[in-house]
């Protein structure tokens, strides 16, 4: 019985020692400690001893088991590390290893030119409004005395919502000259910017969706001469102090007398080039006197109160500003394009 338990003694330690999780380690102890387990075997048969071997191998086993359990719980202790290292390894943040940078975008160029523009009212005194693209075509063309056969009524030119034509997408932001007279009132000093829509094919000038800015001052003794000071002092502030414009007679049927206003060719100074469509100016803006009927149908006395109104294209100044030669780059969002400003 001795050899056995030596045997036994020698075969587990070897055993514990080679374990390398705690499942195996378990399973080893169940083959030797367990029920049925091999030196509890050994002890079951300590009866048939003799009375003097008898305490002798008790206490022999008594030691080997003793010994085992000692094993056991040391190799445990022994694969918990283990396990802790190994997670802690698995884990491991190199904090050294360079980022990736997020990607930061930046202001759209044509929202840049808008703010920029913004700034220059704002310093002037105007306020911004805010207003509707789906409009009433009351807003769009009635009440900004546009006749029932103009032509920018078709279907063909405008995008309708409702059958019978009542409401639409705005095809300018002109509506607003008349919501800001009837919600503010007068004496008045505004600017509008906003989307406008209408029926065109795309090229390099022109899309169905595009935007513009409005602009209104409405108060007592305004005249032509405030028209033509103010949008020369703004388009010099945007295409710099040099700077030729031109006023052109023009008709729109909200202002009397109405003009388009030009300047000159930056790129050619007025000889003709690509650029100018070989014209030698540039359209930049529609503009007038607020038409009598206009600010009547306001409920403004065109007797006491006078005013004018512009309306520029956003994306045409973009272009002027950053010399962007298609419109499509600015709504196609190329990060390739974009990234240049
Ligand atoms: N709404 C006009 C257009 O889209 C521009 C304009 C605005 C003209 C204000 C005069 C006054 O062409």
């Amino acid at each position: 019985m001795k050899e056995q338990l030596e045997a036994i003694r020698a075969k587990a330690l070897e055993a514990v020692a080679l374990t390398q999780a705690g499942s195996e380690l378990e399973a080893v102890r169940v083959q030797y400690l367990g029920k049925k387990g091999e030196l509890t075997a050994v002890l079951k048969q300590m009866g048939k001893l003799s009375p003097e071997e008898r305490p002798v191998m008790g206490q022999l086993a008594n030691e080997v088991r003793a010994e085992l359990e000692k094993a056991i719980e040391a190799q445990a202790a022994v694969l918990a590390e283990k396990a802790l290292e190994a997670k802690l390894e698995a884990e491991t943040v190199d904090v050294t290893i360079p980022g990736k940078r997020p990607q930061v975008g930046h202001k759209h160029p044509m929202y840049t030119a808008l703010d920029e523009f913004k700034d220059i009212f704002i310093n002037m005194g105007f306020e911004v409004f805010d207003g509707p693209e789906v409009e009433q075509e009351e807003y769009n063309f009635t009440k900004l005395n546009t006749p029932d056969d103009h032509p920018a009524r078709e279907w063909s030119d405008t995008f309708y919502l409702t059958e019978d034509s009542s409401i639409l997408l705005r095809t300018q932001t002109s509506p607003m000259q008349i919501r800001a007279m009837e919600e503010h009132g007068v004496p008045i000093r505004m600017i509008s910017p906003g989307r406008v829509y209408r029926k065109d094919e795309v090229d390099a000038t022109h899309s169905p969706m595009f935007h513009q800015i409005e602009g209104l001052v409405v108060d007592k003794g305004v005249t032509m001469a405030d028209l033509k000071g103010t949008l020369n002092a703004v388009i010099r502030e945007i295409y710099g102090p040099e700077t030729k414009t031109r006023f052109r007679p023009h008709h729109f049927p909200f202002t009397e007398p109405s003009c388009e206003v030009d300047i000159q060719c930056h790129k050619c100074g007025g000889k003709g080039c690509p650029t100018c469509k070989g014209e030698g100016w540039i359209e930049v803006l529609g503009a007038g006197m607020v038409h009598p009927k206009v600010l009547r149908g306001c409920g403004i006395d065109p007797d006491e109160y006078s005013g004018f109104a512009f309306g520029f294209g956003l994306e045409r100044m973009a272009m002027g500003r950053f010399k962007i030669s298609d419109l499509r780059l600015i709504f196609e969002n190329d990060i390739r394009f974009l990234e240049q400003f």
